[in-house]
């Protein structure tokens, strides 16, 4: 006789995987018409959001070859500012000559003078990279030989289970930080090379995950009790209970949370999600981070006393929720907006006021950021949010003559929000206008690539 509980999971655990694999097949029937239509027509589709997310699985299956399709290279990306001289460095992605008239030997400007190429690697992505590496190797280095100095493991499961811990707990240290460097860029914007290459600093993380994973498994292997492994997660009534929780679903469905964020990393993502869904998806990682710190404090917690759990656990969430408060109190200033006057414009202040190459950003309360630069006696207004991943176009500045992302360097003209051949970006612009010495700003929107700048 079959226990009801095992026969009413496995019914359930049956309908979900062929409702998955009816949704694989489809998308990937979607994905051969795709290809057949021919992949260099995927990405200007006019395919609504909605569809694009149903379509997922078969993207999944079809984005290797669309990314290297030519006619729609992946976007390469500018230099990190990793040792730059202004923080931000134009590289691959930067237009130079378009922007200023000036012509290649300038740096930055050979990998776009003979027309693009999609740069996927370059010297600042590789250190970015190595030290990441590096930092990850020391500490589990340090982890699995101070430790067991401390607490001798008695066995091999104890073996083991130190490598669990080392890499569950270099996993939860790097998700700290990974979430620290966006507040961290807005306090001080000499943290803005960490934010360059924080695309491999996920997908390293979700590596991570997954060795912590795999020692935990194999913990279960050495024993022949993997199938301990399944029943523990299908003791129904555990679910109900605090203490006794089974904390390892907790991990399950962060370490899924990583595996889509990871796998979705690829600028192809970007465009083919949208840069506002694709950020909300990538919000995901506050999720992951608060069922980490459940799953650490209703397991490992509960059955190891050392100090240095919870000091872990609250040190990571504190400085977390602090810088996001410290930063989130710098941008309410900006968002408690300017009034505006009787005929809806909004006072930005005296040309000077705004700092040259540089903006200052305004917005109606509540209402969208604009960032009004300056560049010598030209004033123009563009809306904060960069077309890659809405970094704060504002924070930027302009270099070689036009305005740069503080990001990853996409680049803008002044002028008209258009980015530079061959890119086809646009930004929204604004009208600007000098009235009594001061400059004034439209907050209604022109469309995207309008050109609005004025001479003061
Ligand atoms: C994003 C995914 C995950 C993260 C960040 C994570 C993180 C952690 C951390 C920080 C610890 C405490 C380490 C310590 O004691 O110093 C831990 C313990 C543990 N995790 Fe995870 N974990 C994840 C996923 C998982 C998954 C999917 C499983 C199993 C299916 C799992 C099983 C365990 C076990 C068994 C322990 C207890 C180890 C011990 O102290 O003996 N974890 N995890
Ligand atoms: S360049 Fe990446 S967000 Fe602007």
């Amino acid at each position: 006789m079959v226990d009801p509980q095992l026969r009413i999971g496995g019914l359930i655990s049956m309908i979900l995987l062929y409702l998955l694999a009816a949704y694989v097949a489809v998308g990937i029937a979607v994905a051969v018409a795709f290809v057949t239509v021919g992949v260099a027509q995927v990405q200007p589709m006019p395919v609504t959001v909605g569809a694009r997310i149903l379509l997922l699985p078969g993207a999944f299956v079809l984005w290797p070859l669309v990314a290297v399709a030519p006619g729609s290279p992946p976007r390469a990306l500018a230099g990190s500012g990793l040792g730059g001289r202004t923080r931000i460095r134009v590289g691959a992605r930067s237009a130079t000559a378009a922007c200023s008239g000036r012509t290649a030997g300038h740096r930055g400007a050979t990998a776009m003078s003979v027309g693009f190429r999609a740069v996927q690697w370059n010297r600042d992505k590789l250190v970015y990279d190595g030290l990441l590496l590096a930092a990850l190797a020391l500490y589990v280095t340090v982890f699995l030989i101070v430790v067991p100095r401390l607490e001798p493991p008695k066995d091999v499961l104890g073996e083991i289970d130190l490598r669990i811990r080392a890499f569950g707990s270099a996993t939860f240290l790097m998700l700290t930080a990974i979430l620290a460097i966006g507040p961290l860029t807005r306090l001080d914007r000499r943290f803005l090379p960490l934010l360059y290459n924080r695309r491999h600093f996920g997908v390293l993380i979700f590596c991570v995950a997954l060795t912590h994973v795999w020692f935990m498994i194999d913990w279960y292997l050495v024993q022949h009790a993997l199938p301990n492994l399944g029943t523990e997660l299908t003791t129904w009534a555990d679910y109900g209970k605090f203490i006794g929780f089974p904390f390892k679903v907790l991990g399950i469905t962060a370490l899924l949370i990583l595996f889509v964020m990871a796998a979705t990393s690829h600028d192809f993502w970007l465009s083919f999600l949208t840069p506002a869904v694709w950020k909300a998806l990538h919000m995901g990682l506050y999720v992951a981070y608060g069922l980490v710190v459940m799953h650490v404090s209703l397991g490992a917690m509960q059955f190891n006393h050392t100090p240095f759990i919870p000091l872990m656990l609250m040190g990571g969430l504190a400085t977390v929720s602090v810088l996001h408060v410290l930063a989130a109190r710098r941008e309410r200033v900006i968002d408690q907006g300017t009034a505006v006057g009787s005929d809806g414009w909004l006072l930005v202040g005296a040309p000077q006021s705004i700092p040259d190459k540089g903006a200052r950003i305004v917005a109606v309360p509540g209402g969208e950021r604009i960032a009004v630069f300056r560049d010598g006696t030209r004033i123009g207004a563009l809306t904060n949010l960069c077309a890659h991943q809405n970094g704060p176009i504002g924070e930027g500045r302009i270099i070689d003559g036009c305005v740069t992302c503080p990001w990853h360097g996409f680049q803008y003209r002044l002028e008209d929000g258009c980015a530079p051949a061959p890119f086809t970006e646009k930004l929204a612009t604004y009208r600007v206008r000098l009235r009594g010495g001061a400059v004034e700003v439209d907050p209604r929107p022109l469309p995207p690539g309008t050109a609005a700048a004025i001479d003061c």
